[in-house]
């Protein structure tokens, strides 16, 4: 019997989600003989059963193009806004997997995706689930696709500003994405040798960026490059926050995040660079500008690691599929694609080990991390 395959991108776009849909797509059909169905728009697609043919002439084309052609939402099937109310969709969706025939759902998608997923497995559907984002922190796996391509927007980006910066004689604070791991911004500041780096995982004291600054400039360097990961916190607002604030916190996030989410983002986006911008001013009396990179690290063609890695897992996915090895993610272990079970994977992110190489690297080199 000819297995017919559902693929579907959900959550935060990324370079290499067209490479590993044609991974998989070319695989599955030309190797196996399998029928392969897109499904728009993440979850949502599957509940309104959505769908879109994959084949030769769809997955032609497709290594080279960021985003994804099949569209993609962060809706989630037990929380779906349908008709302006929040529904559990999980019923529509199961019956719409059967529907559509479907002997596999395969989901490519980052942390909530691989939690979405994993509650439809448990609902019986046979699931296998790829690492997408750009932030790099799932968990299992060596890297997520996406990541190398943000790293390298990211590391290019710091590389232009650092002649502004050499030129005024200013500090540039560069905001990376990365939700809320740090990999984005320890890798393109290592990479693009910033001065100063400040990741999530280790929370900063702001006084000590500046002194680390200011001996920069006793020594004749009157610019620095900060590279500031979207999640970065002061030694305060990590305190704050594991002082159980965390609810008032999460409450005024949300309240904030519900009412004006596009603005929700921008505002979260920038926010805190531009207020530590302002502190530095103040305790160094140098000038500062802020850039934040934003949506451009998820943009436009995909890197070739990204679109090697992509086509290995797409391609090896199908290999599973034939062989029905089913609630598993594929994650990427060295030049090996290898299943582990999605039970293990849901509900973690990964951050940064403080005993990191790129960490230990920085370090030797002189970079601060505001600690
Ligand atoms: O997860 C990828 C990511 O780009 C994060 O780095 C970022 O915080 C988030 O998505 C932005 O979400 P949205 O695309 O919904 O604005």
């Amino acid at each position: 019997m000819r297995k017919h395959v559902g693929v579907l991108t959900a959550g935060g776009d990324s370079p290499g989600l067209n490479a590993v849909i044609r991974g998989i797509g070319k695989a599955a059909q030309d190797r196996y003989g399998m029928e392969v169905i897109g499904i728009r728009d993440g979850f949502r697609g599957l509940m309104e059963n959505r769908t879109m043919e994959l084949d030769g002439q769809t997955l032609s084309g497709i290594l080279t193009l960021g985003g994804t052609i099949l569209g993609t939402s962060r809706d989630k099937p037990h929380r779906m806004q349908v008709g302006g109310k929040l529904m559990d969709m999980t019923d529509a969706i199961v019956e719409n997997y059967h529907r559509n025939h479907l002997d596999v759902l395969v989901c490519i998608g980052g942390g909530g995706t691989q939690k979405n997923a994993y509650r439809l497995l448990q609902k019986g559907l046979n699931i296998i689930t790829l690492p997408k984002t750009i932030d790099n922190d799932v968990v299992m796996t060596d890297v997520s696709f996406g990541f190398n391509t943000a790293l390298g927007i990211a590391t290019e980006a710091i590389d232009r500003l650092h002649s502004t910066a050499h030129s005024h004689h200013r500090m540039i604070l560069v905001e990376t994405m990365g939700h809320k791991a740090g990999w984005l911004a320890l890798g393109a500041g290592v990479a693009g040798g910033a001065d100063v780096i400040l990741i999530p995982e280790i929370p900063y004291d702001v006084e000590k960026i500046a002194k680390a600054i200011l001996d920069r400039s006793h020594h004749g360097k009157h610019f620095s490059i900060i590279a500031v990961a979207e999640g970065a916190t002061s030694l305060a607002e990590a305190a704050a926050l594991a002082k159980n604030d965390k609810n008032k916190a999460a409450k005024k996030m949300s309240a904030l995040r519900s009412k004006t989410k596009p603005v929700w983002r921008e505002l979260l986006h920038g926010a805190h660079a531009l207020k530590l911008a302002k502190d530095l001013e103040e305790l160094t009396r140098l000038e500062s500008r802020v850039t934040i990179l934003g949506y451009q690290q998820r943009g436009g063609t995909p890197s070739a690691d990204d679109r090697i890695l992509a086509t290995r897992l797409g391609s090896a996915c199908a290999t599973l599929i034939q062989e029905k090895a089913y609630g598993v993610m594929l994650a990427a272990r060295g030049d090996k694609a290898v299943p582990v079970a999605l039970k293990d994977v849901v509900g973690k992110i990964k951050t940064v080990p403080l005993n990191h190489s790129w960490i230990e690297c920085a370090r030797r080199v002189g970079t601060s991390f505001g600690d």
